[in-house]
């Protein structure tokens, strides 16, 4: 719950929601005040020391750090509930389990190796999403972000893999580039990113993007204008002193739903879903071939309906990851909103779903996979 000075879990990436006004503690002041606490003979004097606590921290107290202070900073919501919770103890041996659980948290960071996921203040994440259906309403705009190019996906899906499956300086690949939201959203988390995308001029304009959005971390990103299916990936890595990639995202076409160009290479002109999955293999294994193990690798992708016939392509996909030898993780169902003109069909969808025994697709797929 607390996280050692820098980043401010109120600045870093503006993605942590649900704390409060930061507080700026003197780290040694605070585990020392603690271990007294934790030293009390019994609750009432424990109780004593929790009431001087929380004055010393109110603004200006005792506890605020100095400039030239070693700081460790606390949401004030939630270090406000972790006290309640010792203070609200029946026992002292319960009131001294949580006040050494802050402690511990006041001490420093506890992260996962493949995240900077701190997990001594795990409830400070509220907007990190641990639920397999995604139900995001609003598009994030911001920045370089744009809905322009048709089939982009929205800037929260690489957010989230990437906040759940990397750390600052690890390098993502995106072999689907299109309009660069991973390589800019990477950017904005201090991720590298290295993009392949088989238009040129596609390419060329995420480039712009991407170089149109601040970068604050001194993020790396490469765009190629390649066919990812032949495309040695180790190899675009090591040309850039990179060895291995830490992160792979996959938004291939949803075979021939959306028409990407005329290019014979390119997924969505693939004359059949057989030969669309054969190409969405090599793909994989080009990744792969670059992507450490026990790393991750997300698809994201939908289905889609040909003559009277819902086609599962999103499964048939997963089983193409799952062949490479990749563990399956999680198949997480997000909803899709209509753009401004699919809404205006919206009831002609309806009404041709009654007719035709069928539904209106409203949702695709993002499948987590590790690598054994
Ligand atoms: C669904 S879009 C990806 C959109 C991207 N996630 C974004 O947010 O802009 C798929 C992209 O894959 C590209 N593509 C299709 N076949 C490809 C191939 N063989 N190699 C590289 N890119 C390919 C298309 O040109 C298209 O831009």
């Amino acid at each position: 719950m607390a996280i050692a000075e820098p980043p401010s879990p109120a600045a870093p990436d503006g993605h942590e929601h649900g704390a409060g006004p930061p507080l700026r503690l003197r780290r040694a002041a605070l585990v020392e005040t603690l271990a007294t606490l934790v030293a009390s003979a019994d609750l009432p004097g424990l109780r004593a020391h929790l009431d001087a606590l929380r004055h010393a921290i109110a603004p200006g107290g005792p506890l605020w750090a100095g400039p030239a202070d070693e700081a460790v900073i606390f949401p004030e919501d939630l270090l406000l509930a972790e006290l309640d919770q010792i203070g609200a103890a029946l026992t002292l041996e319960r009131a001294r389990y949580y006040a050494e659980r802050l402690s511990k948290a006041a001490r420093g960071e506890r992260t996962a190796a493949i995240n900077e996921i701190d997990l001594n203040r795990w409830k400070a994440y509220d907007d990190i999403l641990t639920d397999s259906l995604w139900l995001i309403e609003h598009r994030d705009s911001s920045g370089a972000h744009s809905a322009d190019y048709w089939g982009n996906f929205i800037p929260q899906i690489p957010n989230q893999l990437m906040r759940r499956y990397t750390r600052r300086g690890d390098w993502v690949i995106d072999p689907f580039a299109g309009s660069g939201t991973t390589l800019i959203e990477g950017q904005r988390l201090g991720r590298n990113t290295l993009g392949v995308e088989l238009q040129a001029h596609i390419a060329e304009r995420a480039r712009a993007l991407v170089q149109s959005e601040p970068n604050r971390h001194g993020a790396v990103c490469h765009v190629v204008a390649a066919d990812s299916a032949e495309a040695d990936f180790r190899t675009l890595l090591t040309e850039r002193g990179v060895a291995s990639a830490q992160l792979a995202l996959l938004h291939p076409p949803y075979h021939d739903i959306i028409r990407f160009s005329d290019d014979p290479r390119d997924l969505s002109n693939a004359a059949s879903v057989e030969s669309f999955l054969s190409g969405l293999g090599r793909v994989v294994a080009n990744v792969a071939a670059a992507l450490d193990r026990g790393r991750y690798l997300a698809l994201v992708i939908g289905d889609k309906y040909v003559r009277g016939e819902w086609v599962p392509l999103g499964f048939r996909a997963m089983q193409v990851v799952q062949e490479q030898g990749f563990l399956l993780k999680s198949i997480v169902v997000k909803d899709i909103h209509g753009t401004a003109g699919k809404r205006s069909q919206k009831e002609l969808w309806r009404y041709r779903a009654l007719v035709g025994g069928f539904y209106v697709f409203r949702h695709e797929y993002v499948f987590v996979f590790r690598k054994r």
